[in-house]
């Protein structure tokens, strides 16, 4: 379980392998985290996801993650991830927990172990948070990526202590 740590905090200060980005599917920037992230890396990871093929404008699919250079963060990449609109998009539990596997697999795909990962869809795209804690730890959790160090960095008191109580409760096994 000491694979998964919450953190409360920025997510663009930390230092790992891959930083995860809750971002939308034209991937050209946003509010939120993507926001932050973009202000953080700079204009080189905007230039990055630039060069990701779209299709009709679409370069991420809710659900599925893209990989780019990480421009001035201290990690190696970002990992774009699109998660469901809550209330808009249809089997938005499906959605995400698609959203958290795209992200690991493509971690492991290029040799990633140490994640930084924000609450997808969180915030503008308004899932409820303990609903949210449960899909996202529990994919965490899975065997599958058991290799995967990955911290959630948690914006805010509300949110850290949902995911803190969500995540006592899958180690105490309930
Ligand atoms: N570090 C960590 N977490 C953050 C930060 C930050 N610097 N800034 C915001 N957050 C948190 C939010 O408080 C929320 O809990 O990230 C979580 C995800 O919220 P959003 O960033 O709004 O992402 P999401 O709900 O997935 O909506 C994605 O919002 O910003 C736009 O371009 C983005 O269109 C996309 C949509």
């Amino acid at each position: 379980m000491t694979r998964v740590k919450l953190l409360q905090g920025d997510i663009t200060t930390a230092e790992v392998d891959a930083i995860v980005n809750a971002a939308n599917e034209v991937m050209l920037g946003g509010g939120g985290v993507d926001g932050a992230i973009h202000r953080a890396a700079g204009p080189a990871l905007l230039a990055a996801c630039r060069e990701v093929p779209q299709v009709s404008g679409v370069r991420c699919p809710t659900g599925e993650a893209r990989i780019t250079a990480a421009g001035a963060l201290k990690a190696r990449f970002v990992i774009h991830t699109v998660g469901p609109r809550y209330g808009i998009d249809a089997n938005p539990a499906q959605l995400l927990a698609d959203a958290y596997r795209s992200t690991y697999r493509l971690a492991l795909e290029h040799g990633c172990s140490r994640l930084a990962i924000p609450a997808i869809s969180c915030g503008v795209y308004g899932y409820p948070l303990d609903e949210a804690a449960r899909i996202a730890l529990g994919v965490s959790l899975e065997d599958e990526f058991n290799s995967l160090e990955m911290a959630f960095y948690l914006f805010g008191e509300e949110i850290y202590t949902i995911w803190e109580t969500v995540l006592a409760e899958y180690k105490a096994g309930t």
